[in-house]
């Protein structure tokens, strides 16, 4: 029997040592952990159970047969993360480059079905060179059952992607289909395909870095939810992620314990600027009113005009979308509408309530917008917030015009109470705009009219830049005092707490993609 346990032990040691010692090194000296550091990090102390250990591939072709690592470059198995359980999947560079067999996927797709039985996110470590290009289509076969499950698995159990490494082609298109992707500053790239075929392809000369590195998927693409430091914070950024998530679609998010204190914020009596077309940040506001230090900001460098991520409020889990006026006057336009009908998608997926603050001066004219399909981007987010029957709540600060008005979560597609600041100003448009179009005539034909122009101006102001037109339809529940905003938020969501919605039976919608 000793021998036997022996066999045993000899096996772990070797299937723990990946592709071996000197690939290791290479790993390390690129700034890089293996991915079995990487689990210890991930995980609660001695939580993680790895499964498949013992795994091999099956390849004869290319003398594939006389090279074989146990475990076959992925490191598959359950655990804990803040005591909740999760599934991990952690590929192996140092084996193939992490590159994707018929056996590495079916251990992937073994926990991902794990997971969905038992309801529990998946989070994938991934660094891998693609398809494992010996195996032909077989590999091929194997990305397909992943991206399979990845779909399947949407809405049902988070799914987190953080790219530790280089990922080409299939590598990068499961992550592309999960909730979150996150990457690692310098070491990781996400590409269908690298600079080399580039080249072949396009004749552009481009580096990996600029092609597909973590601030060109973050601010150009918006591939990536966070750009993260090194390899650490990127793991700490996945557990902090997670604590706002529930398990699974049937649970609701932890909530963590709060005891009331004074919860006035007399700051944002003062906050406004005198001048309306004068910026401030929202992320002040949200500061102000949202338990301390308890905003992750998500797509943070990408479309800043809009401001999302998560939150607290009273211990609550909260996803926040707010318009941002300190970047393009916080304007919608493509990317900000895109960034945040996605993010209002997985809040409602996953239970977690929307509070949004809304200070917009309309969708961004032009041809750039127009040619890239602002018709079609805007409603995704009029979509998105039409669709969701989570609690929903909006906070108008300042402007509210035009069709943003409309889709920044009004009450007329949905949502559950409306509170404006008293500088709140909601109309079809500015008054500037509105008086040249409605007094064009009389601003043309009198004396002086630059003159009428102004009093037309005010006029129009007078009658719509403020909110209790709204609020006399009750489009607006309540006109509040800014600094009594953090109390009435807590007291609404509370009262929603156990909000029902029931849609009418159907496959599903169809958002305009
Ligand atoms: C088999 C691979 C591999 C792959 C890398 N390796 N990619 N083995 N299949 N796809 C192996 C290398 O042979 C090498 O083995 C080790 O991994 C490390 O690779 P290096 O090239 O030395 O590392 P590095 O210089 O860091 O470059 C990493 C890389 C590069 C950028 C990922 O290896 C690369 O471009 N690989 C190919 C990427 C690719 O085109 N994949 C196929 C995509 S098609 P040794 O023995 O030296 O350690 C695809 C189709 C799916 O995925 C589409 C679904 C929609």
């Amino acid at each position: 029997m000793k021998t036997k346990i022996e066999l045993l032990q000899d096996k772990v040691k070797q299937a723990q040592t990946g592709g071996g010692a000197v690939r290791i090194e290479s790993q390390h000296k690129k700034g890089k952990l293996t991915a079995r550091e990487r689990i210890h990090f991930l995980m609660d102390e001695n939580s993680f159970e790895e499964i498949g250990m013992m795994v091999t591939h099956r390849s004869t072709d290319f003398g594939m047969e006389r090279e074989k690592y146990l475990g076959d470059g992925v490191v598959t198995g359950y655990g804990n993360i803040n005591g909740r359980l999760v599934y991990v999947f952690s590929q192996d560079f140092t084996v193939f480059g992490g590159s994707l067999s018929e056996t590495h996927a079916e251990k992937i797709c073994k926990i991902m079905d794990m997971a969905m039985k038992n309801g529990a996110p998946v989070i994938g470590l991934n660094d891998s060179g693609g398809a494992r290009i010996q195996e032909g289509v077989v590999s091929l076969g194997g990305y397909a059952d992943i991206f399979y499950r990845n779909v399947q698995a949407s809405g049902v159990v988070p799914q987190l992607s953080a790219i530790m490494g280089p990922c080409a082609g299939g590598a990068v298109y499961s992550p592309a289909i999960t909730d979150f992707i996150l990457m690692v500053e310098n070491t990781s790239y996400m590409f269908v395909t690298g600079p080399n075929v580039v080249k072949t392809v396009t004749h552009e000369e481009v580096t990996s870095e600029e092609l597909g590195g973590a601030s060109t998927h973050a601010t150009k693409s918006g591939v990536t939810h966070f750009a993260c430091a090194n390899e650490l914070d990127a793991i700490n950024h996945v557990k902090r992620l997670l604590s706002y998530m529930p398990q699974n679609c049937e649970e609701t998010p932890l909530s963590l314990p709060y005891t009331p204190s004074e919860e006035s914020r007399p700051g944002l009596n003062t906050l406004m600027p005198v001048n309306a077309n004068q910026p401030y940040d929202i992320r002040t506001v949200i500061a102000e009113v949202m338990d301390a230090d308890s905003f992750l900001e998500v797509h943070r460098e990408y479309a800043e005009n809009i401001v999302v991520g998560f939150s607290r409020l009273a211990g609550r889990s909260i996803g926040i979308v707010a318009n941002q006026p300190a970047y393009l006057a916080g304007v919608l336009d493509n990317h900000a509408s895109t960034k945040a009908a996605r993010f209002v998608r997985f809040c409602d997926c996953f239970n977690i309530p929307l509070l949004v603050f809304e200070d917009v001066p309309g969708f961004l004219p032009g041809t750039d917008q127009e040619w890239n399909g602002i018709i079609n981007n805007g409603a995704k987010l009029l979509y998105a917030f039409s669709e969701a029957t989570v609690p929903r709540i909006t906070v108008i600060t300042r402007k509210a015009y035009g069709g943003a008005y409309d889709v920044m979560n009004s009450k007329h597609i949905g949502a559950d109470m409306n509170y404006a600041w008293p500088s709140a100003e909601i109309a079809v448009m500015g008054a500037k705009g509105a008086a040249e179009i409605i007094f064009k005539k009389e601003i043309s034909t009198a004396e002086n009219p630059e003159e009428k122009w102004l009093e037309k101006e005010k006029l129009y102001s007078d009658t719509f830049a403020n909110p209790y037109r709204a609020a006399e339809r009750g489009f607006v529940d309540e006109v509040i005092e800014p600094s009594q905003t953090r109390s009435k938020l807590i007291k609404a969501f509370k009262m929603l707490e156990n909000k029902v919605v029931n849609r009418p039976r159907r496959k599903h919608g169809n958002i305009p993609l």
